[in-house]
């Protein structure tokens, strides 16, 4: 084992040492490493035999073989910085700019339904809210379409693959948010003054203002002594809120079976009339059926197309837009 603890044995050390990283490049470069400066390497083994050394030449060769430690680390350094691999290798270039996160927002629909839902409660509605899969009873019946009624025809219905006793179908996905009518006066003893937001569905062929499912918000007032210049002025003030006081409403008769009279609303749109929504004075059949006295209370509901309204107030083209998921589009809200 040669001597190594002189000053020239750590001289030797150093030649030795620096002419071998002359040539090393690649991984050679991590074997002289640690042949030299590692754990086991062998200025470490000289740097471990300091202690045992007298105090007078401790001082002298430790000094020595530090300095030494400290040449062939920056040599070692600056031969890595000379052919170790470069940054650039590693396929990261630091000076490129970041990518903007996505930001999300609320769906077009969404952001209209709390609209309307805001217009209707600063009216002094209450949000509620019902089952989209819905009994025929409330879907239809309460709404004074008996079964076998021409007026169901009204809406082409999805029905839950599902019979009764007698062989009918009697669950549905819900054609409208009207069922919600039924539900909301079976439970609370009037007055009553509701808004549903809320998804319906149609067995329907699509078009630019059709989709098979959708949404609406249901309005039902009902009290002693409402009428029908009572729905009007609602609806006035409803689509001032939600168009703004220059937009063509126009108003007329149209027939449902739960109401009577019946109106509907529409808004001007590309110089033709798009229907919103349908309303009238609650049928005293409606009322009877919730056990409401109708020679007592009198009221109106409304319903209304929350897309059809989005289209509007966006000027959109299409509404098979809103669930096609482009972010093209949605991003646009
Ligand atoms: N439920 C009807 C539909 O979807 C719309 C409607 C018409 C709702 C008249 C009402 C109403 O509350 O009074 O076609």
């Amino acid at each position: 084992m040669p001597d190594t603890t002189t000053i020239e044995s750590l001289e030797a050390l150093r030649l030795e040492a620096l002419r071998e990283l002359e040539s090393a490049s690649g991984e050679a470069l991590e074997v002289w490493r640690s042949k030299y400066l590692g754990r086991k390497g062998r200025l470490t083994q000289v740097l471990r035999g300091i202690v045992g050394m007298p105090p007078d030449e401790r001082r002298s060769f430790g000094a020595a073989a530090n300095t030494l430690k400290e040449v062939l680390e920056n040599a070692f350094a600056d031969r890595a910085a000379a052919v170790g691999p470069k940054p650039a290798d590693t396929g990261l270039d630091v000076t490129l700019p970041g990518r903007r996160p996505l930001q999300g927002r609320l769906h077009p629909v969404t952001q209209t339904v709390r609209d309307i839902a805001e217009a209707l409660t600063a009216m002094g509605f209450q949000i509620v809210e019902g089952p989209e899969v819905e009994h025929d009873y409330y879907n239809f019946t309460a709404l004074n379409i008996p079964p076998d009624h021409p007026a169901r025809d009204m809406w082409d219905t999805l029905w839950v693959d599902r019979v009764d006793a007698e062989g009918n179908p009697r669950i549905l996905l819900r054609t409208h948010t009207s069922p919600m009518q039924a539900r909301v006066m079976e439970k609370t003893k009037p007055p009553v003054r509701v808004a549903v937001p809320g998804r319906c569905y149609r067995y329907e062929a699509t078009d630019a203002t059709h989709e098979w499912h959708f949404h609406q918000v249901e309005g039902l007032a009902v009290a002693e002594g409402i009428t029908f210049a009572e729905l009007k002025g609602t609806l006035y003030e409803f689509a001032r809120r939600i168009f703004g006081p220059e937009r063509k409403v126009r108003f007329r008769c149209d027939y449902f079976p739960f109401v009577e009279p019946g109106v509907d609303m529409a808004i001007d749109w590309k110089g033709e009339w798009l229907e919103i929504m349908g309303a009238g004075m609650v049928h005293p059949r409606v009322l009877a059926g919730v056990g409401y006295d109708p020679e007592k209370f009198t009221g109106f509901a409304f319903g209304m197309g929350v897309e059809r309204i989005a289209l509007l107030r966006h000027g959109i083209d299409d509404i098979r837009h809103f669930a096609a998921n482009d972010l093209r589009f949605l991003s646009q809200f």
